[in-house]
């Protein structure tokens, strides 16, 4: 009988201990249920990044594959984050993962950042594979050295452990240039069972070209400012701590600014086209009243998903956020949210805030199927008790 020799698994594991979610405290702000990874750069000079003021741990004591290097010193600016700057590649195997010990049952945004940054002078930008343990959680494609691509996904863990894995499919070195994990209550972002990987987070009719993430986000969460000409723009002048008092926790900063539709218009509308008609998309959208309407004065309206009924007549209240999502997925070529103003409303609908993610579901995680569209509704007076809604 012939036995044919088996090769060793071209599988390399890089252990990052779960210790690493130290209970960091800094300038106040809770960090415990972070990790903070910082690829590529050398040991025992972890820093706190000097805009978000997260503690980022260098990999390199944990780490028995890859190589450190970093990027070319022309693509170095101030307004780089310092996370971009070295990268670990792994001119070696097939797969290459970073091990974290995490704890069974508890739900997890994980980030991976990459920037080529031309660090090995060779100027061709790769393209591979990203896992999530066995399974595939998405591609990374670079454009070119300065183009930043940013992988997010909220997981719930059913084992102890996971792998964030690189794969080499024969388009270029595999590298990362950060890892970034952060604990949620599992109470929000729910589905049944499946994770969701971020497609798009925006702060609607912020005035500011600045993302909105960590000291802002006590999740992270990372917001990019968001409006359209045919807009119209609210906001409060200051940001109420009142503004994050749902189990979403949103930056106030976010919630501070909205839009309303322009003059004349009984609608707002917001269109994503997915780059896949078959991903399944699940939509959150988080609103509050930044205008004080005066007595008698509110805004009732309905939110209709590719013209079709989705939620309401619903009201927002001054300062109070409430967050809305299906617990049912949509998909298409386009996918069109209009927010229609009720009859007897006097004054038209507003949106602060919008997060549209996709389900991958894993192997491993097998999804119940319900018969029905479920709309959870969070609002401040009442947010322990959850409403499901079932129509
Ligand atoms: C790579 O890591 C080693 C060990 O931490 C460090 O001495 C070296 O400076 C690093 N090289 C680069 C290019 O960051
Ligand atoms: C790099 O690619 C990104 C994404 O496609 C693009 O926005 C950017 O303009 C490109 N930069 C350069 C220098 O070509
Ligand atoms: C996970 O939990 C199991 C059972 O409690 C234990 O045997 C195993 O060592 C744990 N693994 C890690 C990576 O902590
Ligand atoms: C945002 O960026 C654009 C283009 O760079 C610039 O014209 C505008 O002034 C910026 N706005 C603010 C508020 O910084
Ligand atoms: C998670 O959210 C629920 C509902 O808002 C809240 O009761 C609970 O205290 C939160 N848990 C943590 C650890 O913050
Ligand atoms: C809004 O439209 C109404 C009627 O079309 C007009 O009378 C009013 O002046 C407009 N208001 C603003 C602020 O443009
Ligand atoms: C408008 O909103 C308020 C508060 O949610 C509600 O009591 C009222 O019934 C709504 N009106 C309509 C016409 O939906
Ligand atoms: C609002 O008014 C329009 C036109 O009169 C009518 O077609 C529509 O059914 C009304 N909507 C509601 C929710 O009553």
């Amino acid at each position: 009988m012939l036995v044919r020799k088996t090769r060793r698994p071209m599988e390399m594991l890089v252990v990052l201990a779960g210790f690493l979610a130290l209970t960091a405290t800094v300038d106040g702000q809770d960090q415990s249920g972070f990790i903070s990874i910082d690829c590529g750069m050398a040991e025992g000079t972890d820093y706190n990044d000097a805009t978000t003021s997260i503690l980022y741990t260098s990999d390199a004591q944990f780490i028995d594959t890859g190589t450190n290097k970093s990027i070319s010193p022309d693509l170095e600016s101030e307004n780089l984050p310092k996370y971009l700057s070295s990268v670990r590649a792994f001119p070696e195997g097939l797969k290459n993962c970073y091990t974290f010990k995490l704890v069974q049952g508890n739900k997890y945004l994980i980030r991976s950042v990459f920037m080529y940054g031309n660090y090995d002078s060779k100027n061709q930008a790769p393209e591979f594979g990203l896992y999530l343990n066995a399974d595939e959680w998405d591609s990374v494609k670079l454009e070119n050295s300065s183009d930043v691509v940013v992988k997010e996904i909220i997981h719930v863990q059913e084992t102890n452990y996971s792998h964030v894995c690189l794969v080499n499919t024969g388009l270029g070195t595999p590298f990362i240039s950060a890892l970034e994990l952060r604990l949620l209550n599992s109470t929000i972002y729910k589905t049944q069972s499946a994770s969701l990987v971020l497609a798009t987070r925006l702060d609607i009719g912020s005035t500011s070209n600045d993302t909105i993430r960590f000291k802002d986000d006590d999740y992270d969460r990372i917001w990019k400012p968001y409006t359209s000409s045919s807009w119209e723009l609210v906001s409060l002048r200051y940001a109420s701590d009142l503004l994050s008092a749902n189990p979403f926790i949103l930056p106030p900063r976010v919630m501070t600014t909205a839009v309303t539709p322009k003059n004349g218009s009984r609608s707002l509308e917001l269109q994503y086209d997915p780059d896949d008609a078959t991903k399944q998309f699940y939509v959150y959208m988080h609103f509050a009243e930044v205008e004080e309407l005066g007595d008698g004065g509110y805004r009732n309206f309905t939110i209709l998903l590719n013209g079709d009924f989705w939620y309401g007549p619903m009201s927002v209240q001054y300062l109070s956020p409430v967050t809305v999502y299906s617990q049912y997925t949509v998909s298409g070529t386009s996918l069109e949210l209009s927010l229609v103003q009720a009859n007897d409303s006097k004054f038209p609908p507003i949106l602060n805030a919008v997060e549209l993610y996709w389900v991958k579901e894993f192997l491993q995680s097998p999804t119940e199927q319900s018969d029905g569209e479920f709309v959870t509704f969070y609002t401040y007076l009442n947010y322990n008790s959850i409403v499901i809604t079932r129509f």
